[in-house]
């Protein structure tokens, strides 16, 4: 690899990183999904279209750039026949550019009648696509993966025992019925098979001996990662930095020269259950989820909003050991006439600063609030600095302080060409020309 990328979400995920690789991934000539599956849906707006990928890294919109579905994905045939074949009805080519892990697991109908059943005896709030028990299975060493599809006989006899072990889950335990057909089944993934056959590849070799850029795309966010997230309500796989590795099958070595960028929206949103101390409830979470449009492009689903949680944010710089943030949605705060942001956690007479793991911990404790006075300006489509009001400017002078992270670059709407540099950036080099965050912002705002 001549250079190397990591974007990662910094928070509950849906913090716009589908827009930011979009934007990076023009000086990239691979990009690589390496864990989650169709539970991510990463929005892109080009020129007023709108694209939304689930499976296929988002960096293969632009035309020059290849694709990797590493084996850390769970990866659900049907829907990624369906990804390509809608993109290219659109008027890209995407197979010729695309490498799939032999490596890689399915995720099967069963699984997502599993992640029914499981929800409906207790709430994690899921995207229902299945990844939960693909990944169980996976783990319970009884998944299926792409390279088992080659011996129909052996595949055959896996879908067979996984779906006696889901049918007796379902009726011995769940006394629950389903109506799946294991031969249905069967014939269909093949058929999937049989459409991507020739894409599938060992995508870990691939990539050692890969000699151009690559921007690996993290999917959902830190605070869902299955160890340093708000377990047990988290996806299953390990969307921190912590996923890097396994996810690709790469050596942690083949990282050190990685650039770690986190991605964070100027306020706070998650879907589904789980503790999230910053919610806002009220009124002014219902302003957050109108002006920011906030629904999932999975599923649909309202996300709950709240103030910017300094020290969950805090927490992913260091989980990840980012060395530079892209902020999204600022315009979404330009009305509000306050703007908080959590800066310690209060739990009776102490004060937290660390991330706590103690789901009891998470539910009982109260934001302490830094407040800002609103900016009251539009920022929408601002292209530098000078056109940010000062408020802003304030605003995101602290968050970086307190973070010790620089904040690399803005989004400041939904397209494309809709960001700026809060920095002098080289690409080629992935290295800012600005080793100092905190002293190097305060000349860059003089
Ligand atoms: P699962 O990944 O479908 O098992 O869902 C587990 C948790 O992660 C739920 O709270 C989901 O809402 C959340 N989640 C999964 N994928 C995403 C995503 O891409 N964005 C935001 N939340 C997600």
């Amino acid at each position: 690899m001549k250079r190397g990328l990591v974007i990662l979400g910094a928070q509950w995920g849906d913090e716009g990183k589908g827009k930011v690789v979009d934007l990076l991934s023009a000086d990239f000539s691979a990009t690589v999904r390496y864990q989650g599956g169709s539970n991510a849906g990463h929005t892109v707006l080009i020129k007023g279209e709108k694209f939304v990928l689930h499976l296929l890294p988002t960096g293969m919109l632009h035309e020059h750039t290849l694709g990797v579905v590493a084996q850390g994905m769970v990866v659900d045939l049907e829907l990624l026949v369906k990804e390509i074949e809608e993109l290219e009805s659109r008027g890209l080519s995407v197979r010729d550019r695309l490498f799939i892990s032999d490596r890689v697991h399915l995720v099967m109908p069963y699984h997502k009648v599993l992640d029914s059943l499981f929800e409906s005896k207790g709430k994690i709030g899921t995207t229902l696509r299945g990844i939960g028990p693909s990944y169980m299975l996976k783990y319970g060493r009884r998944g299926i993966r792409v390279c088992d599809l080659e011996n129909p006989d052996r595949a055959y006899r896996l879908m067979k025992e996984n779906m006696e072990f889901v049918h007796d889950l379902c009726e011995k335990v769940y006394c629950e019925n389903h109506t799946l057909s294991l031969e249905e089944i069967f014939e269909k993934t093949l058929e999937h098979y049989r459409r991507i056959r020739d894409r599938v590849t060992d995508t870990t070799r691939w990539l050692l001996q890969y000699e151009g850029e690559v921007l690996f795309e993290g999917a959902q966010g830190t605070m869902l990662d299955v160890d340093m997230g708000t377990y047990p309500y988290v996806t299953s796989s390990n969307s921190s930095a912590l996923g890097l590795s396994n996810g690709t099958g790469l050596p942690p070595r083949y990282f050190s020269n990685a650039s770690f960028w986190g991605v964070s929206k100027a306020y706070a949103t998650r879907v589904g259950e789980g503790p999230f101390p910053t919610e806002l409830t009220g009124e002014e979470g219902q302003e957050l989820r109108e002006r920011g449009k906030e629904y999932g492009a999975t599923t649909g689903r309202p996300r709950r909003c709240g103030w910017l949680d300094l020290v969950a944010l805090k927490h992913a710089v260091e989980v990840n050991g980012l060395d530079g943030l892209v902020l999204t949605k600022l315009d979404v705060l330009d009305h509000f006439e306050e703007i908080k942001v959590c800066v310690a956690y209060q739990r009776g007479q102490d004060l937290i600063y660390h991330f706590p793991a103690s789901l009891d911990t998470l539910l009982e404790v109260k934001p302490v609030y830094k407040t800002f006075k609103g900016w009251r300006k539009d920022t929408r489509g601002a292209r530098s600095l000078s056109e940010l009001p000062q408020g802003a400017l304030d605003y995101l002078e602290f968050i970086q302080e307190y973070l010790g992270v620089p904040i690399v670059m803005l989004s400041t709407g939904p397209e494309r060409e809709e960001y700026l540099w809060l920095r002098p950036y080289d690409l080629a080099s992935l290295k800012t020309n600005t080793p100092s965050p905190a002293k190097d912002w305060k000349k860059t705002m003089a």
